[in-house]
């Protein structure tokens, strides 16, 4: 496990990536009744920007960077804005939340977040980030082990966030599987799988599967700032979203045209559909 997510913190991937999670947690607030969240790849929750690794890879200046202090964005922007603003008080952009700050920031008395973290160090540091909230477990376990566990969760509605490494050969294909598996044990789940936008024959291809299941319906939202290639620098990423909220087609519809014109890094484009 080589993988440090501070390398990447706040990239273009986490901006798409933290916009659906954001519009999908306010959805699941939209009702009373409690939900539960798994986050199975969570990372160490708060990035610190000025950190030898964001300074040594400073994706977050071609990310969250670039939206920072921006004005007029599409309202789901500037609401996701809002909330990392919460966690730099004090104006200056300097720590960056990952997927489970931002779930731990939108619980209410009864929603739980659970999160696995398997690297020590990033468990640690999650842990320390998170000690004092409310309705969050910290697990130092296999989140595809995660996922077969602890599923579903004890409120029978909520949201899997599916966001791992992929430095393995064939994660994206185990990720499917694990995914085609979960679906099966929580039905009408709401799930986000955050994939690579790097071979669209390969994406087709575990999309194809999951739709084979007849799980329901599925959305696929797509940002790149540059033109998608098999190999070197990431400059795009692909998110599914199975049983989608009503209202996030049109909602990343209306963003992701701001996203790809302000994080272009060359011929930048998006999809929705
Ligand atoms: C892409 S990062 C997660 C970023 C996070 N979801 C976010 O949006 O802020 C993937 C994380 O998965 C962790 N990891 C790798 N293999 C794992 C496994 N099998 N189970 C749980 N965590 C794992 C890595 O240490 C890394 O922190």
């Amino acid at each position: 496990m080589n993988y440090r997510h501070a390398f990447h913190a706040g990239n273009h991937g986490d901006v798409l990536k933290h916009l659906a999670l954001a519009l999908i947690l306010d959805a699941l607030k939209r009702k009373p009744a409690p939900f539960g969240v798994l986050d199975t790849h969570a990372g160490r929750g708060l990035y610190d920007l000025t950190s030898n690794e964001a300074e040594r890879s400073p994706e977050w200046t071609g990310g969250i960077g670039r939206l920072w202090g921006q004005a007029g964005l599409p309202a789901p922007l500037a609401r996701l804005l809002v909330v990392v603003a919460r966690f730099n008080p004090d104006g200056a952009l300097r720590y960056y939340p990952g997927s489970p700050a931002l779930v731990a920031e939108a619980l209410r008395e009864g929603d739980e977040l659970a999160a696995c973290e398997l690297h020590p160090e990033e468990h640690s540091a999650l842990k320390a980030a998170l000690r004092s909230r409310q309705g969050v477990r910290i697990h130092a376990r296999d989140g595809w082990e995660g996922l077969g566990a602890l599923l579903p969760p004890q409120q029978k509605r909520g949201l899997v966030l599916i966001d791992p490494p992929y430095e393995a050969p064939g994660e994206l294909e185990l990720a499917g599987k694990a995914l085609a598996a979960a679906l099966r044990r929580f039905r009408h789940g709401l799930y986000l799988w955050w994939r690579p936008l790097k071979s669209e024959s390969a994406l087709e291809a575990v999309d194809a599967e999951i739709a084979n299941l007849g799980a329901g319906e599925m959305l696929r939202a797509d940002l790149w700032v540059d033109t998608p290639r098999l190999e070197g620098k990431l400059v795009g990423s692909s998110l599914l979203i199975v049983n989608p909220p009503f209202g996030l087609a049109e909602a990343l519809s209306q963003c992701l045209p701001t996203l790809a014109d302000l994080l272009a890094a060359g011929q930048s484009g998006w999809r929705v559909r």
